[in-house]
């Protein structure tokens, strides 16, 4: 997300364009990882729809986590509405530093957020570090399938030819660095899956 675009512009582009794609990757998240109860955190979690998303088709609870109060208080009225808010936490603070304890997690998600943080290597230590022994972290950024994938960048480019101007560089720089940054931090095991759902790392701790 651009630093000038508002938590209330990126809930309405959810709301109107993104809405979709939450349901199918919340869907291949749980398939891959058969984690359906314990804690989840949705790192970067914005208005919290793919949490809500795994939260309707798992026991998880989940904690949705942002740097911005704005975007998690939109993820909290959401919550509300849903009728999860009892199975949901609302935690504000940096990837770079997670207050949460070590092996605290089941599973953590992310979509969409990674290519703003400013240390990956430091980030995805963090992630591991919060996991369970044998917990799992799925984390990238996509649209859940081609046709998807196709139908929203034709809306957004219609919107905004420069749509993704801001950040295209950074998703390059990550997908380059991320397999020796992985590789040094030595998890049970991790995969890349770069097809038509996206670009996912899939960490297993
Ligand atoms: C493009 S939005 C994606 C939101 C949501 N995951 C989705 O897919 O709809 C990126 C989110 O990451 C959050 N974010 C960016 N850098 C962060 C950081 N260093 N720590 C925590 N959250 C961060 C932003 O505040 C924003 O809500």
């Amino acid at each position: 997300m651009k630093k000038e675009t508002s938590p209330q512009s990126f809930d309405r582009i959810v709301r109107e364009v993104f809405a979709p794609i939450y349901p199918v990757i919340a869907g291949q998240i749980i398939a891959k990882s058969g984690i359906v109860s314990g804690k989840c955190l949705d790192v970067g979690c914005g208005t919290g729809a793919l949490g809500r998303a795994i939260a309707k088709i798992t026991d998880l609870e989940i904690t949705f986590f942002d740097r911005s109060e704005e975007m998690l208080e939109l993820a909290k009225g959401y919550a509300n509405d849903e009728n999860i808010a009892n199975r949901c936490d609302f935690l504000q603070g940096d990837i770079h530093s997670i207050g949460l304890p070590s092996g605290s997690m089941d599973i953590v998600i992310s979509r969409g957020s990674s290519p703003f943080w400013d240390d990956w290597r430091q980030a995805y230590s963090e992630i591991i570090r919060i996991l369970k022994k044998g917990g799992m972290a799925y984390i990238g950024g996509g649209f859940g399938n081609a046709e998807l994938r196709e139908q929203i960048t034709r809306t957004m480019t219609q919107n905004n030819p420069d749509w993704r101007k801001s950040f295209k560089d950074k998703v390059v720089a990550e997908r380059e660095a991320l397999p020796d940054i992985l590789r040094s931090l030595k998890p049970s095991h991790f995969e890349i899956i770069n097809d038509d759902s996206g670009f996912w790392s899939v960490i297993t701790k």
